[in-house]
């Protein structure tokens, strides 16, 4: 049996936003305002959530994601129609009723939990949320009496000069006793314009002799409601200061906070540093001493632990432990990082697996591949996958070393331990340990043992150079 539900208002338009996306699907911090509303009201333990619905009502139920129920409201006749229609899908059974805007984002779980703690105790028919704000201008004023009880909301654009003065103002957010709610409703009469003020029903009760009560909010910059496009880039900056707190109480060194972006969703491990200009959007997973930035950009990524990504982007891709990641490097989606590598200066990697301890330092493309552990990629590296009309994938066996400027005309599988001669245009695949030259490459020598790695280069991280002596494929030799 629920007792506890929730009605989120977000039928209206937004006008003063002056956007073609409906104000409550702006996002805030990575996501839209609707959501981290939804998701404070879960965390306040209300598992009933309904979510009215009007203007764009279409994308507005798409983005719930199955985070609350949604009910339409059409016509918009304003916040009290809004709660009736939102009545509807709100179970009998329920005894409190949570009612918050749908533009007011930033409000914390406890607020909410607050609100229903103070509803619930005493005799009230309804407990608002107010805030004492230093510039009240387009909130509902409330309005005390003598004896400090609350007599009535006035909305801004029906205030006097004397209660436009007041700054303790309406958030939008109130707990209401459900059957109170439920027959007092329809008593609200229509505004001259014809609207129908939930506001209104504070006078109601006051002038019936029920008591409203209070909860004032402790950190007013929290309740604000977002109306246009400056005060959502205020919530913007204020929402990204508590993250980066959260996170630095948490354990992770942000070097400065005013200059790192990091998205609602993003997790960061233990003894982690966010150096400057590093923005980490999405669902990004950051590992326990990582060290992120300066001016790195990742997207729904994650990075492992003691791994470094500097001035590189990350999209969809995964990068495993005690990896070294750029200056420069892309990394697209799809992209899988094996522990140890080290992925360098203008290096592209995209739906492709990398093995451990693989090195691509310099300059390269890797797409739709397959590459071994211990593998060198050297500079000028470019997977050739697409031929106009499909893509094809390349495969690199364990300790495989491609020699610079090497051109790998997909599908090709190099074999384990295999190498390729700076310059080679790889058009068939390479047994294991054999060498190829040239262009098409051609094989040259003895395989190479790819068991033991017998025959690989001493060194491995060091790409045969151009300029470096090679022996020259004869006319007639084999592809094998
Ligand atoms: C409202 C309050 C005001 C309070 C302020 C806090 C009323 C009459 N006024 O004013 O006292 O200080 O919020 O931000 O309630 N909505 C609907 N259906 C409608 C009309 C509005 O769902 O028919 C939704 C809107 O999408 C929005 C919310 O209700 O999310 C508030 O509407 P808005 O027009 O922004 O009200 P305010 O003028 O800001
Ligand atoms: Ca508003």
């Amino acid at each position: 049996m629920v007792a506890l539900a929730a009605i989120v208002l977000a039928a209206g338009q937004g006008t003063r936003m002056r956007s073609r996306l409906p104000k409550v699907l702006h996002p805030l911090a990575g996501q839209p305002m609707l959501t981290h509303i939804l998701d404070a009201l879960h965390r306040a333990g209300i598992e009933h959530r309904v979510v009215v619905t009007g203007h764009a009502a279409e994308g507005v139920e798409a983005a719930l994601a199955g985070r609350g129920v949604s009910v339409r409201q059409d016509p918009q006749l304003g916040t009290a129609d809004a709660v009736r229609v939102g009545l509807g899908r709100v179970p009998g059974s329920v005894r409190h009723v949570v009612v918050t805007v749908g533009d007011a984002p930033l409000l914390p779980a406890e607020l909410f939990q607050r609100l229903v703690a103070e509803q619930a105790e005493g005799d009230s028919v309804m407990t608002l949320l107010s805030a004492r704000v230093p510039d009240p201008a387009g909130y509902g004023r409330i309005v005390r009496g003598a004896d400090g009880s609350v007599r009535a909301i006035v909305e801004d654009r029906h205030a006097d000069a004397d209660q436009r003065r007041l700054d303790e103002v309406n958030v939008g957010t109130y707990c209401f006793d459900a059957a109170w709610l439920r027959a007092n409703l329809g008593m609200v009469a229509a505004s001259p314009a014809g609207e129908y003020y939930l506001t209104d029903l504070v006078g109601l009760a006051a002038s019936g002799g029920r008591r409203v009560a209070v909860v004032d909010a402790p950190r007013p910059e929290l309740t604000a409601g977002i109306n246009d496009r400056v005060q959502l880039a205020a919530a913007e900056r204020l929402l990204r200061a508590e993250i980066a707190e959260r996170h630095m109480r948490a354990g992770v060194t942000i070097v400065d906070p005013e200059t790192t972006h990091i998205d609602a969703a993003v997790e960061i491990g233990q003894d982690a540093r966010i150096e400057p200009w590093t923005v980490l959007r999405g669902a990004t997973v950051i590992g326990q001493d990582a060290v992120i930035g300066p001016h790195a950009e990742l997207r729904d990524s994650r990075v492992g632990p003691r791994s470094t990504v500097w001035a590189s982007i990350l999209e969809e891709a995964s990068v495993a432990e005690d990896c070294e990641i750029g200056p420069y490097s892309h990394l697209r989606p799809g992209a899988e990082i094996g522990a140890r590598c080290r992925i360098g200066n203008f290096a592209e990697v995209k739906q492709s697996r990398i093995g451990a301890g693989t090195q691509q330092h310099h300059f390269s493309y890797l797409g739709d591949a397959e590459v071994g552990e211990e593998v060198n990629i050297g500079a000028g590296t470019v997977t050739a996958n697409f031929d106009g009309t499909d893509k094809h994938r390349t495969i690199i066996g364990d300790g495989a070393f491609i020699g610079s400027d090497t051109m790998l005309r997909a599908p090709v599988t190099i074999g384990p331990g295999a190498r390729t001669g700076a310059g080679a245009v790889v058009t068939r695949d390479v047994p294991a340990g054999k060498t190829v030259v040239g262009m098409p490459a051609r094989a040259i020598g003895a395989p190479r043992d790819a068991t033991t790695g017998a025959g690989r280069p001493a060194k491995a991280g060091k790409s045969l150079a151009a300029g470096e002596p090679l022996p020259v494929a004869e006319r007639g030799d084999s592809d094998a």
